[in-house]
Parts: structure tokens; sequence; C-alpha cells
């Protein structure tokens, strides 16, 4: 059976939240869920599978806990394991930079095509977002500031196929 690690960034505990729902929706696929903020870099190398989640600070920052840890995370040997992505932000107040923090975490990330679980940008509102790539997000996003009553199906969806791509 194959190991999937969550690591997710949170300032005011909205992407742990998120996390949690995400570990329900695996159902009885074991995964195990992390603050990244209580872990060492190279805990990530224990999972065959790994998923992300940064919410968005400042004008593209990811959450600080990411910040202080990505440069490290950048110099392990992840290749050989897939990566899924999930991002929250705010499309009312950051139209101009929503989702950021997803969108740098994955221009982070060296290995691109090692990345699964991207998600259509149908239903969002907003100018611009460094996390669409070719007309699609680079993971799921979360607006729980505005579509909270979303959230559930979006989760849903992505877990769907996210957990095809890590069997
Ligand atoms: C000061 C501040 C800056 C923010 N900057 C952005 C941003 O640039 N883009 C965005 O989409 N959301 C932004 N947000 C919204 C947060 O990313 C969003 O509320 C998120 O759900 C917080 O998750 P967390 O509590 O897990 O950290 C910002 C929020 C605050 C308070």
């Amino acid at each position: 059976m194959k190991k999937t690690g969550l690591f997710y960034g949170t300032t005011t505990g909205k992407t742990k939240k998120i996390a949690e729902l995400i570990k329900k929706e695996f159902g009885k696929t074991p995964i195990e869920i992390f603050d990244i903020k209580n872990i060492k870099p190279e805990d990530l190398l224990k999972y065959d599978n790994l998923i992300f989640g940064t919410s968005a600070w400042g004008i593209g920052d990811m959450q600080d806990d990411w910040e202080a840890l990505i440069d490290d995370i950048v110099d392990l040997d992840l290749s050989g394991k897939k990566i899924a992505l999930f991002g929250l932000g705010d499309q009312k107040e950051y139209p101009e930079s929503f989702a950021d923090g997803l969108g740098t975490l994955y221009c982070r990330l060296p290995n691109k095509e090692n990345i699964v679980g991207s998600f259509p940008i149908e239903g969002y509102k907003y100018y611009y977002s460094t996390a669409e790539k070719d007309g699609k997000f680079v993971g799921l996003v979360i607006d729980n500031d505005n579509q909270a009553e979303l959230n559930p199906q979006r989760i849903k969806k992505w877990t769907t196929g996210v957990k095809k791509e890590f069997a």
C-alpha cells in the first residue's frame, strides 16, 4: 500500500480545516496529515504520494510556514513521488492575486511532471492568478471566505481524481 502524507500551512486554521476534509474524503485509503510547522523537511521522504496545501498572503506569498521551509524542501529528491497541491484564497478581496500562494508553491517545485490534480477554473471570479496555467488551476482552489458552501463538492471532485493518480 502506497503511503500518502498531506502537509499544510495555515495562519487562521482554514487550510487545516480543508486538510481534514480531504483526509475524510480519502475514506479507507490511509493518509497522514501534518501542519508543516511541526515537521522536518526530511519527513516528506517517508511518503510515496504527497499533498501540499497553502493559503495566500501578502501578494503572491505562500503561508509563512511554507515560506520558511520551501528552500529546504526543494533541495530534497522528490522525483518518483506524485504530488498534488491545494490552495486557499479570497477572490473578492484579492482578485488580482487570487490563490497566488498555490501558484508560488507550484512555481518553486522542481519536477512539474510529478504534479497531479489540476482543477477547472470555472465557478471562480478573479482577474489574475498565478495558480492558473493553461486554462486550469495547478491544484484544488478553495475560497473558504466567499464560497464555503462549494467546499464539499470541490473537495470530493478533486480527491476522487487524485486518489486514482495516487493508486
Ligand atoms: C493580509 C491578508 C492577505 C491576503 N492575501 C491574499 C492574496 O494575495 N490572495 C488570496 O487569494 N487570498 C489572500 N488572503 C486570503 C487568505 O489566503 C484566506 O483567508 C485563507 O483562507 C486563509 O487561510 P489560513 O487561515 O489557513 O492561512 C489574504 C488574507 C489576509 C488577511
